[in-house]
């Protein structure tokens, strides 16, 4: 058994978090979602940079003995300053699975949907310089759908049009494949493979991310506690979210960083 650092802006982190549970079942999990600064995809790059610093300090010395940045925009901002500052902890990133969607696209149009933090960074230039030369990408920034996911508004009549207005354009420039580049995201299959049919695939890495996470767990000495969850937010919105959308009833405690809520969070 080993202690396992999740982190997130808030919600969307449970999207991976459930591929870890399924895929290694009798680990320890400490998740942090960080919905007092949410949402992550607007701040500029230090910002979030701070932020994950200083929670994923606070999660090893809950005893986390590895950190999965279950987030695109901390994976932008943060992962190789993490490495960098951390040197003794394993960290596992998500980018955006541009990689199998260009492999599998027949119309040679991909899709990604994703936040402003995360297309502004490195991260994503190098995922389309190595693997989108042969196909067109088309990159929609939405962060009102982060909202809407935080919200649990995604299957109202409202949530719908606003899902709607991001997908269309993509099946109508022909995109065959949509790659999920932000964790909440997965939250919107149902929605988003209504308007979408079932010939367009809609690519999340979060498996990918936890079979990584069990590569790294497996090189990890033994310890032991209980899975435990804490929100920078509100405990009570984030329980009730914990159990409709991740199926788990759990305590919720309060986390309070150091640097405070920042402006916009
Ligand atoms: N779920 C996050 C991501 O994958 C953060 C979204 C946000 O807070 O803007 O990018």
């Amino acid at each position: 058994m080993a202690i396992i650092g999740v982190l997130d802006s808030g919600v969307g982190g449970l999207s991976v978090l459930t591929e870890i549970h399924r895929l290694l079942p009798g680990h320890a999990t400490l998740y942090v979602a960080d919905q007092g600064n949410a949402p992550y995809g607007p701040r500029p790059r230090w910002e979030i940079e701070a932020l994950v610093g200083e929670i994923s300090e606070n999660l090893l010395l809950k005893g986390a003995q590895i950190i999965v940045l279950a987030c695109h925009a901390a994976s932008a901002a943060g992962l190789h300053v993490l490495r960098g500052r951390f040197t003794n902890v394993p960290f596992v990133g998500i980018e955006p699975a541009v990689k199998p969607a260009a492999e599998n696209t027949r119309s040679g149009v991909v899709g990604v949907l994703t936040t402003q933090a995360t297309a502004n960074g490195e991260l994503y230039r190098s995922v389309l310089a190595r693997f989108a030369n042969d196909v067109q990408v088309i990159t929609r920034i939405a962060p009102d759908l982060v909202t809407l996911v935080e919200d649990g508004a995604h299957d109202t009549a409202q949530g719908k049009d606003m899902i709607a207005a991001h997908v269309t354009p993509l099946l109508e420039a022909g995109a065959d494949q949509i790659v999920l580049a932000c964790t909440h995201f997965p939250f919107l299959v149902p929605q988003i493979a209504e308007l979408a049919g079932t010939d367009v695939a809609l690519v999340d890495p979060g498996p990918a991310v936890a079979k990584q996470t069990a590569r790294l767990v497996a090189t990890l000495p033994y310890a032991e506690r209980q899975n435990a969850y804490f929100t920078t937010g509100d405990p009570a919105r984030f329980k009730s979210a914990l159990k409709q959308m991740a199926g788990i009833d759990a305590p919720v405690t309060a986390l309070s960083l150091k640097m405070g809520r920042l402006n916009g969070g």
